[in-house]
């Protein structure tokens, strides 16, 4: 199947591949699995003092439309607050990567990892 260039440049440099501790106060850990093919996603983000996002990180294992997925995602939390971040819709990002209908899956993949990733940080300080 044919990849977008813009899919193809995320897959090929992947953006903020790798981990946070999860034991750090400051890090949100998401953690999803498509069960439609089976591909998983982790998902972090470092949370600042004031609750505005400063850094994330990710690991995907599963295709290419997955990885471009969470890479993209891991650029457009940063600078967001928490509730900014759980704004990201997965169409938003299935368009931006000009993903076929059959791929879309794999933006949702991305959208839940936030969603999850915020929802930890939150249970972690106690809201
Ligand atoms: Fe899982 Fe895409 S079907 S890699
Ligand atoms: Fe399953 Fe992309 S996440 S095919």
């Amino acid at each position: 199947m044919a990849y977008s260039n813009k899919v193809l440049d995320h897959y090929e440099h992947p953006r903020n591949v790798g981990a946070f501790d999860k034991d750090d106060g400051q890090v949100g850990t998401g953690m999803v699995g498509a069960p439609a093919c089976g591909d998983v996603m982790k998902l972090q983000i470092k949370v600042g003092e004031d609750g505005v996002i400063q850094d994330a990180r990710f690991k995907t294992y599963g295709c290419g439309s997955a990885i471009a997925s969470s890479s993209l995602v891991t650029e457009w939390v940063k600078g967001k607050t928490l509730d900014e971040a759980l704004d990201i819709k997965n169409t938003a990002i299935a368009e931006e990567l000009e993903l076929p209908p059959v791929k879309i899956h794999c933006s949702i993949l991305a959208e839940d990892a936030i969603k999850a990733a915020v929802t930890d940080y939150k249970q972690k300080h106690g809201k």
